[in-house]
């Protein structure tokens, strides 16, 4: 294989963010019924470690123990650079850590709904890509 054909197919694998789960329109709208608080935020730190750690990392970076995410949560929540999409909102996030998709497991069934719109605070707050 010439190098120029493993450049493409490295390039091929790079996962498209945020563009193949099929997240309904209706999502998008959802209202995040959980306020912010010195409470609700310490909650949320505290699922986020028991839970979500192990995959995506501390600060949201993929660096996880059990798996490796090949992008960062941040990179996600940025502002799109590609004209057209749009920032994803609370709604999507929700809809995201409730079904799952690939590695990424479901939590429907682990956590309640008040817990993951916690973690969708929870991904907002996380400390901004140094990248
Ligand atoms: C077993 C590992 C694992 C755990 C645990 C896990 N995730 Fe994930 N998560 C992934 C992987 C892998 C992806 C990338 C999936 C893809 O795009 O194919 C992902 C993707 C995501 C995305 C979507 C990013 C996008 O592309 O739009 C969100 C949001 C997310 N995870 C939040 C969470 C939250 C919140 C928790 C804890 C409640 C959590 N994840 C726990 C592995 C995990």
């Amino acid at each position: 294989m010439t190098r120029k054909s493993l450049l493409i197919l490295s390039l091929a694998a790079t996962p498209v963010l945020a563009g193949n789960w099929n997240v309904p329109i209706v999502a998008r709208s959802l209202d995040n019924p959980v306020p912010i608080n010195d409470e609700t935020i310490r909650n949320a730190a505290d699922l986020y470690s028991r839970q979500c750690v192990s995959c995506h990392g501390r600060e949201g970076r993929g660096d996880g123990t059990e798996e490796k995410v090949d992008y960062s949560l941040q990179s996600i929540l940025a502002t799109p650079t590609q004209p057209g999409n749009q920032p994803l909102t609370d709604g999507e996030l929700y809809w995201k850590i409730t079904h799952g998709v690939g590695k990424m497991p479901s939590f429907a069934g682990k956590l309640t709904d008040e817990e993951r719109w916690l973690m969708v605070n929870h991904m907002r707050r996380l400390p901004p890509d140094p990248k």
